[in-house]
């Protein structure tokens, strides 16, 4: 395939930024889209150009670092798969495509494609630890039942990859989709109990100190989300930060 790209490059946090035009030629449908730029960041070197900066690391779905802005779509066209699962022969023949990075006052751009978002490590710090008792003798796992609906729900919640894409769809960048997801994941387990009002509180005021906007409930977070994290998420993180509030 021949194609266009339309890159965001901005040389760091001060440079006011520009998209530039690449032309790429014979690429494979079956490369992934990180493959597709590495290609053209050896081209860039090869001719003693600066390559173009992007996140990246497992290259398998699972690190959340890979978060670029495809064709106005948050990990681009397809769905439930990040950039790094995002393949060519999503694209056709001669299309042009434009590459932005995640927008948000909370992801500040570093370089390029690459943004800070250790805004969310901060939200997961304000959470804090969980109570376990670890003195003895490990306990029984089947000591603490668990029915299957919390432990599934608790499960779907811990598959968020803290990647940004619903902070960069939600026209608010509002993180709440995030933080309800890291929420629930403690709130719905038994382990979790001890310090569900302090963590909920915390976690949402750190949101709302990183500048993150509201939910106005438009639900294009949860379409966009590779991991397929539910609303829901956003509704028990409202009953519990209520609870919490009122208990205070
Ligand atoms: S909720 Fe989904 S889109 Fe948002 S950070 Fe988690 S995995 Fe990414
Ligand atoms: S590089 Fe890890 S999720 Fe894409």
């Amino acid at each position: 395939m021949n194609l266009t790209l339309k890159i965001w490059r901005q040389k760091g946090a001060n440079d006011k930024g520009k998209i530039v035009d690449y032309p790429m030629t014979n690429v494979s449908p079956d490369m992934s889209f990180l493959e597709m730029l590495d290609v053209l960041n050896q081209d860039l070197i090869d001719k003693n150009e600066e390559p173009i900066a992007f996140d990246h690391d497992c290259r398998e779905g699972i690190c959340g670092m890979c978060s670029m802005y495809i064709n106005g779509e948050a990990h681009g066209p397809d769905r439930g798969v990040t950039t790094c699962q995002l393949h060519m022969r999503m694209f056709k023949d001669g299309d042009t495509i434009t590459i932005e990075p995640f927008r948000a006052k909370a992801f500040p751009v570093i370089k390029d494609l690459v943004v800070d978002r250790s805004s969310f490590e901060r939200i997961q710090q304000a959470g804090g630890f969980i109570s376990v008792n670890t003195s003895g003798n490990t306990q029984d796992a089947n000591a603490i039942p668990i029915s299957k609906h919390a432990a599934d729900e608790a499960m779907d919640a811990a598959a968020c990859i803290g990647c940004g894409a619903c902070v960069a769809t939600c026209k608010n960048s509002s993180a709440m989709l995030f933080v309800g997801a890291k929420v629930s994941q403690y709130a719905l387990l038994p382990q979790g109990q001890v310090e569900a009002a302090d963590r909920v509180l915390n976690m949402v005021a750190q949101m709302d100190a990183e500048g993150f906007g509201n939910c106005t409930n438009t639900g294009a977070c949860e379409i966009e989300c590779p991991k397929g994290i539910s609303l829901e998420n956003i509704a028990r993180m409202n009953r519990e930060y209520l609870s919490a509030s009122l208990k205070g």
